[in-house]
């Protein structure tokens, strides 16, 4: 069955290693099976939702493409492109924005934890971002939605909007009602300080994630000082229940390497973490480096880049435009 793949990465520099394995790592794999049809987008208007600086985050919006493109993402394949560009995604969001309720909205975690106690002051965009979110992914009429664990909750909303606009206008089947490709095992991928904490852009700290950027002796630095504890490494994947340091920096082993969390314990059992990680962070830096340095390589082809983003702007904005057409139909403008 042809599948329609449409996921999105916020420009706001620092991608890391969650980024990587929670979603990025899943686009390559998708984009190369020749049954799907991928759209990758670069969330330029997710970005806006928290204060930017425009140089910067036109140098982001470049260095995602480029770091799409240095993951193994083939814009001769799959459509890349940034959502400002495509004028559909805020009207759509618009729309939609009068069918999502408030409860809905009220529920959503991710917004609480970005808003923080002060959540009068956070923007009305950080509050509707998964209104957004639903139209980028409604407006190609995509089936599975490749993401990381903490956008499962936005992507349960997109399918409640659907639901609800189908209901709402009687037309059965309008917006399809999407799939979300999460990894059942490394879907989330947490700081290297704080088991406990998601790695992330916004970790002020640089030591709790390792940036798809670093290079070799940062990303082995930062592994060194990683928090562990004083137990070695069990033999059993329950015996990291209450190790959640311990069990995230094996499940980076294991994503990496593609075993299972069982087998990568098996593998290492009985030895201590100083041992394990010099042999983490040699994976690492042979999977980071070769990105990172072609990464770099990219950042210097701006023309390149931009005509990329510009082909795929046109595609998406030819699939877009139609179906934003017939939700002016159904509405009744
Ligand atoms: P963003 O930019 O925060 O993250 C991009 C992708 O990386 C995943 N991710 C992680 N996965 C595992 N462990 C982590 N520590 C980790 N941190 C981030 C995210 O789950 C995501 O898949 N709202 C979205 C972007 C978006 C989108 C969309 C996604 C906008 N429209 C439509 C899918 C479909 C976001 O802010 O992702």
């Amino acid at each position: 069955m042809l599948k329609k793949i449409f996921s999105g990465v916020q420009p706001t520099g620092n991608l890391h290693l969650g980024n990587y394995l929670g979603a990025i790592k899943n686009f390559v794999s998708l984009n190369n099976d020749n049954e799907n049809k991928c759209i990758f987008c670069v969330v330029d208007l997710h970005a806006v939702t928290v204060s930017q600086d425009p140089k910067i985050l036109k140098n982001n919006i470049r260095e995602t493409v480029a770091t799409f493109l240095a993951s193994g993402i083939d814009p001769k394949k799959s459509i890349i492109f940034n959502q400002s560009q495509v004028s559909a995604h805020s009207e759509a969001a618009w729309i939609l924005s009068c069918i999502a309720r408030m409860g809905w909205l009220n529920r959503m975690t991710q917004f609480k934890e970005k808003a923080g106690k002060d959540k009068e002051k956070a923007s009305v965009g950080l509050y509707s971002y998964p209104v957004l979110m639903a139209a980028d992914i409604l407006l190609y009429d995509t089936t599975h939605v490749p993401v990381g664990n903490d956008q499962k909750q936005h992507l349960e909303l997109c399918r409640d909007i659907a639901q609800k606009f189908n209901n709402d206008f009687k037309v059965n089947d309008f917006f399809k009602i999407p799939e979300p490709l999460i990894q059942k095992e490394f879907s989330r991928i947490m700081s290297l300080k704080d088991g406990l904490k998601k790695m992330s852009k916004s970790e002020l700290s640089d030591l709790g994630r390792i940036n798809l950027t670093d290079e070799k002796d940062q990303i082995s630095n930062k592994i060194k000082k990683a928090k562990t504890d004083s137990l070695p490494i069990p033999s059993k994947v329950e015996e990291l229940n209450n190790r959640p340091e311990a069990r995230n920096l094996l499940s980076i082993y294991a994503s990496l390497t593609n075993l299972s969390l069982e087998k990568s314990i098996q593998k290492f059992s009985g030895k201590n973490f100083s041992e394990f990680k010099e042999i983490l962070s040699q994976i690492l830096i042979e999977k980071i480096n070769p990105i990172s340095i072609e990464i770099k390589k990219l950042l210097n082809e701006k023309k390149y880049l931009d005509k990329i983003l510009l082909e795929g702007c046109k595609e998406a904005d030819s699939l877009a435009s139609k179906k934003i057409k017939k939700i002016h139909d159904i509405v009744g403008f």
